[in-house]
């Protein structure tokens, strides 16, 4: 059985992460004696120099051929010019639409020796453990119309932020699935005091909540869950939230983990899956080599587990992280006193030699 991985580093550090974590799955396949291709596609800003388009049809027929993709990240100040229609970020934005990926796990733990890597404090933070679910295909991202109309004064720009009980459901279903499977609290997120699209989210979410007793439901304002995010993570065990929500409140969540560098996800729904570090292209650090590789690997490890169901292999990549961690070698993003710094190629070292030692 020869798995085929679709990898598509994207731009800025998306470029320098995807390469350790495609690594990272050379390593997996050798030491686990399965079968994986990987096979490099063009996206985003790249994609648009090359080919005057963020998603090349090129792309797209690989990722469909593919049984998971792995994702670097798109973007950069070079395109922020372009009207949305024409920016970087439509590549991932059609991904995701073409794919049906509507679920996005985020998982945002704090690593117990990354304690003091955060920006909150120690009797805040310790010990926070947890997963938001974010709505992907639907809501202000995709929702119709959308436009700018009219001149002068008179311009008028317009999202809409539409959802339909259908695609709210499915969303709801797969998020009480992942609740139960950890401490059984799901906690949904909305603006149901404003908007009405938020009310029907609302009333969907607790009727499919009956369907999984065993799993408290709670729903919360998402302004309250922001400010509840930091001020009381440990509250938290997974959020469900709709597509903007979840892009700001995942954000928000990875400063619990100590730094965007160390956040991984899955986009789930349709037949391949993706995996895709949360972070961006960072363009400040791009190319310098001090960008943190691990949420890139751990994005690996959770393609191992969702897409080719391999979650011993899976394991085995975040235990290597872990001893990593634990040795103390760090990231600038994430370094404190008494580690030792290292860079983005280096830490793919480690993460490889200890991998390559959990397979001996
Ligand atoms: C994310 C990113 C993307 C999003 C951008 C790059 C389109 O911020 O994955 O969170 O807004 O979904
Ligand atoms: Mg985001």
């Amino acid at each position: 059985m020869t798995y085929r991985i679709a990898v598509l580093p994207g731009d800025g550090i998306g470029v320098d992460v995807t390469r350790e974590a495609a690594r990272v799955l050379q390593t997996v396949a050798k030491g686990a004696g399965v079968g994986l291709e990987l096979e490099e596609g063009i996206i985003g800003g790249a994609a648009i120099d090359a080919h005057g388009t963020p998603l090349p049809d090129a792309t797209l027929r690989l990722c469909q051929a593919s049984d998971a993709i792995l994702f670097g990240a798109v973007g950069g100040p070079k395109w922020d010019g372009l009207r949305p229609e024409y920016r970087p970020e439509r590549g991932i934005l059609i991904l995701r639409k073409t794919l049906d990926l509507y679920a996005n796990l985020r998982p945002a733990r704090l690593h117990p020796t990354l304690v003091d890597s955060s920006p909150l404090r120690r009797s805040v933070v310790e010990g926070a453990d947890l997963m938001v679910i974010r709505e992907l295909t639907g809501g202000l991202y995709f929702g119709e119309p959308r436009g700018i109309e009219g001149t002068g004064p008179a311009r008028r720009g317009f999202n809409t932020m539409a959802y339909t009980a259908r695609e709210i459901e499915r969303i709801a279903r797969l998020a009480f699935g992942v609740a139960r499977g950890r401490r059984k609290r799901l906690t949904s997120v909305d603006k149901s005091n404003v908007l009405v699209v938020s009310q029907l989210w609302r009333e969907v979410v607790t009727e499919v909540g009956k369907d999984y007793p065993d799993v408290a439901l709670d729903h919360l304002l998402v302004d309250n869950c922001a400010m509840a995010l930091v001020a009381e993570p440990r509250r938290f065990d997974t959020i469900l939230t709709e597509n903007t929500f979840g892009d700001i409140l995942s954000d928000e969540a990875a400063i619990i983990a100590g730094s965007m560098g160390l956040l991984p996800s899955a986009s789930l729904g349709g037949r391949v899956g993706l995996y895709e570090p949360i972070h961006g292209t960072a363009p400040d650090i791009a190319g310098q080599g001090i960008a943190n590789p691990l949420a890139a690997i751990l994005s690996a490890a959770m393609l191992l587990r969702h897409s080719l169901e391999l979650p011993g292999e899976a394991d085995r990549v975040e235990r290597a992280v872990d001893r990593v961690l634990v040795a103390g070698y760090r990231t600038k993003d994430v370094q404190a006193p008494g580690t030792t710094l290292v860079g983005t190629a280096a830490m793919g070292d480690h993460v490889v030699h200890e991998l390559e030692a959990l397979y001996r």
